[in-house]
């Protein structure tokens, strides 16, 4: 089996993540933070730890500004929701998930003003359009770093200085760049990082971050036990505790750490370019193919390892399935829920079969997704 959706989830995780969680599981898995004993306290330690590691990779200086949430799109939800108020303008970009789109959208409902700064056919999105759309009462501008449809490279420092100089707020949605490309809070101005833990941070599902800049006081989604100033009614304002009620996802958070471990031992340059060399040669290749359609800037300075194409007029569904019956290729079909992101590069009524490619990916495989793309086009 050849899998290529890694920017669903990353597949296969390194071994040492497998093996931590099996290891928390077994050994020490009780409930952080909460009782004294000698299981508890260990698990608390260690997810101290895995903010801290966490923390150095995004250049967050203080790690009770790193929370914990469940995925990318709980990150998302706290950040947008958390900030914006009755009458606030957020600016926004047609490539954007729905993780962003769907906040944002629930809250124009409730009287907050929107803008959607349209991207271009490859993707690209201009960072003077956004700063010509800021307004007396702009506070927030949400971007991803990278398009989960197209690849496309977002260039985030220039609209993090944009967002500084405005006095705007700058929330990055880092769901399929954390962990493969470079993210530094400080010097991109970044003042909400989102980020799952599950992609290329190379951790289990259900596990994710939000970076919340010291003193950005935004509201918490929910209250209850944080095993913090427990005689009290109100929630905690204390970092992390104030965002982070309940029983923690302590084997994910354990098995991320392990993960991240993993791309630091490694080197995250080293992952990026070998992923930059497996995407280079595929989108080398499939462009030559007669009827075959591929859509991004295709040009891996500008676009990451996510390649989406199309044959011709086959359904991209069909094209998907004939990937995984005859060939055992695992790939995404459809609407990458990234709705506006398909009306921009006018994928909307076929979608597209996305290939995206992890640090566990060969060059023997990309020739084989090759291969299969030359066969199938023939066909069709
Ligand atoms: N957001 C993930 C994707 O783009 C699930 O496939």
């Amino acid at each position: 089996m050849i899998y290529f959706d890694n920017a669903a989830t990353s597949f296969p995780k390194p071994e040492m993540v497998y093996d931590s969680i099996m290891k928390v599981m077994k050994e020490y898995g009780a409930n952080p933070g909460r009782s004294g004993h000698k299981l508890a306290l260990k698990l608390g330690r260690e997810i101290f730890e895995t903010r801290e590691t966490i923390a150095k990779l995004f250049n967050i200086k203080n790690p009770m500004n790193l929370i914990f949430t469940f995925n990318c799109t709980e990150s998302l939800n706290i950040g947008i929701k958390g900030i914006l108020e009755k009458g606030d303008h957020v600016i926004t970009t047609s490539m954007e998930h729905n993780s962003v789109l769907r906040p944002i959208k629930a809250l124009e409902k409730l009287g907050i003003e929107v803008t959607i700064v349209d991207g271009d056919s490859k993707g690209r999105i201009d960072p003077l359009h956004i700063e010509e759309s800021i307004k007396e009462n702009t506070k927030l501008i949400v971007t991803t770093h990278i398009s989960n449809l197209t690849g496309t490279i977002m260039p985030i420092h220039t609209i993090g200085k944009i967002a500084k100089e405005n006095g705007v707020y700058y929330l990055v949605d880092g769901a399929q760049s954390a962990g493969v490309y470079d993210i530094d809070v400080e010097k991109m101005n970044i003042d909400m990082l989102a980020f799952p833990g599950h992609k290329g941070l190379l951790g289990p599902q259900g596990t994710g971050g939000l970076y919340i800049k010291e003193g950005l006081d935004i509201r918490e989604m929910g209250q209850g036990g944080t095993g913090s100033t427990s005689h009290l009614l109100e929630q905690p304002d204390i970092r992390p505790d104030r965002y982070e009620s309940g029983t923690p996802n302590g084997p994910g958070i354990i098995g991320l750490g392990a993960g991240v471990e993993y791309i630091l031992e490694k080197g995250i340059d080293k992952i990026r370019i070998h992923e930059e060399e497996l995407t280079k040669h595929f989108i080398e290749e499939v462009t030559k193919i007669d009827k075959v359609k591929v859509y991004g800037p295709l040009d891996t300075k500008y676009q990451a390892a996510v390649v989406p194409l199309n044959i011709g007029d086959l359904d991209s569904s069909e094209l998907s399935y004939i990937l995984d019956q005859n060939y055992d290729i695992e790939v995404r079909p459809g609407l990458h829920c990234a709705p506006l992101a398909h009306k921009t590069i006018g994928t909307f009524e076929q979608g597209v079969v996305r290939f995206s490619f992890g640090p566990f990916n060969t060059h023997e495989e990309i020739e084989l997704g090759i291969k299969a793309i030359k066969e199938i086009s023939k066909e069709a």
